[in-house]
């Protein structure tokens, strides 16, 4: 049997502490003009030095489960997507489902950088469509800041600390999810990557002194690649949901920078009024980016029931991810 997966809580967590671009001038050879104009960013949030990425995630967690008006214990499945987990191993889900007590559930990490939030919400949608499952909780969490290399500004003003997480479950029909789109391309990872620290250059002095442990990007790889699939996996979930642009009442992209929004998204006529932003406030939280959007999009007001939600992400891997959502206002679902 097919269930209607849909979205049944939503939570988020930002760490306190905001770095603006006047800031990071006095760490690097940058000014608040260039990031502003180059990115849309104003400012990110730094987690603090005990918050790693799963104290972030659990922080979520626990605001969407309250969203949802679930206990921890009803949770079949906990999927966690992030690019920077707590250790190798275990999996930064297996700490969250501890630290929840949901007992009930398996857990596992996904990696697919800022794709994470996206990938993991049709994962679990997998799980409740085919009936396996009742209630999966998916979180998007990022401690970029970890990873950065604070010498280079090409990449260290981009990036800021977050997390997201949805609790998916079973929606009315005709409500949820009503197209996905996954996709990859491995032959273009060498444009975003951390070279060091796996099984292919384990960490050592070398591995150090090279400054192997952060990440390395060739934005402008990343740039045309990210506008590119980004109307690309629009236009085909739209399509395969049955709706036109049109029909789409909010447009959630990820938040990377508002240059690739304004040229893919306003490229294709979507007016400024229907995309949902808040890349000036976080920079780009990597696997939360679109999950954090989203909450603050419902938390403002801008989301109603029936309404068409396009969910778009894009990142490491290459990977990118989209889906459209028929919103199902949980007030009802909960009386
Ligand atoms: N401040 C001042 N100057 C800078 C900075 C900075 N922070 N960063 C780069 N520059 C300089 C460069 O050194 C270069 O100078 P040069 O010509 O003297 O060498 C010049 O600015 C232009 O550099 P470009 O990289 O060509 O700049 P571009 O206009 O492409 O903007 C940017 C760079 C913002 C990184 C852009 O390419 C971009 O947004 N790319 C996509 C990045 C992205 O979204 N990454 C995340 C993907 S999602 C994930 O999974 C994590």
């Amino acid at each position: 049997m097919i269930y209607s997966a849909g979205i049944i809580g939503l939570g988020k967590y930002l760490p306190e502490r905001i770095v603006t671009n006047r800031e990071l001038e006095e760490l690097v050879d940058t000014s608040d003009e260039w990031i502003t104009t180059r990115t849309g960013i104003s400012e990110r949030r730094i987690a603090a030095a005990e918050q790693a990425t799963s104290d972030l995630a659990i922080a979520a967690a626990q605001e969407a489960l309250l969203d949802a008006r679930l206990g921890a214990d009803e949770l079949d499945l906990i999927i966690v997507a992030t690019i920077s987990p707590d250790m190798i191993f275990p999996a930064t889900a297996c700490l969250v489902q501890a630290a929840l007590g949901a007992t009930k559930a398996a857990a596992f990490d996904l990696s697919a950088g800022c794709s994470g939030y996206v990938y993991a919400l049709i994962t679990a949608a997998q799980f409740i469509a085919a009936g396996l499952y009742q209630n999966v909780l998916v979180v998007g969490a990022d401690t970029l800041s970890r990873l950065t290399d604070w010498q280079d500004r090409r990449t260290c003003v981009l990036f800021g600390d977050g997390a997201a997480a949805a609790v998916v479950g079973r929606v009315p029909d005709g409500y949820g999810i009503l197209g996905s789109l996954l996709g990859a391309d491995g032959t273009g990872g060498n444009h975003l990557y951390l070279p060091a620290g796996g099984s292919r250059r384990p960490a050592s002095p070398e591995t150090l002194e090279n400054r192997e442990h952060y990440i390395k990007m060739s934005g402008p790889e990343v740039f045309k690649f990210a506008v590119k699939v980004m109307e690309e996996a629009t236009l085909q979930v739209i399509e395969q949901a049955g709706l036109t642009l049109a029909d789409i009442d909010l447009f959630v992209p990820h938040q990377a920078n508002i240059r690739i929004i304004d040229s893919s998204l306003h490229r294709m006529g979507v007016p400024h009024e229907r995309v949902f932003l808040n890349v000036d406030k976080y920079g780009n939280t990597s696997a939360a980016s679109v999950g954090i959007a989203l909450a603050e999009a419902v938390a403002a007001g801008r989301v109603h029931d029936g309404d068409n939600i396009l969910l778009v992400g894009f990142g490491a891997g290459l990977t990118w991810g989209s889906a459209v959502l028929k919103w199902y206002d949980r007030r009802q679902l909960n009386g």
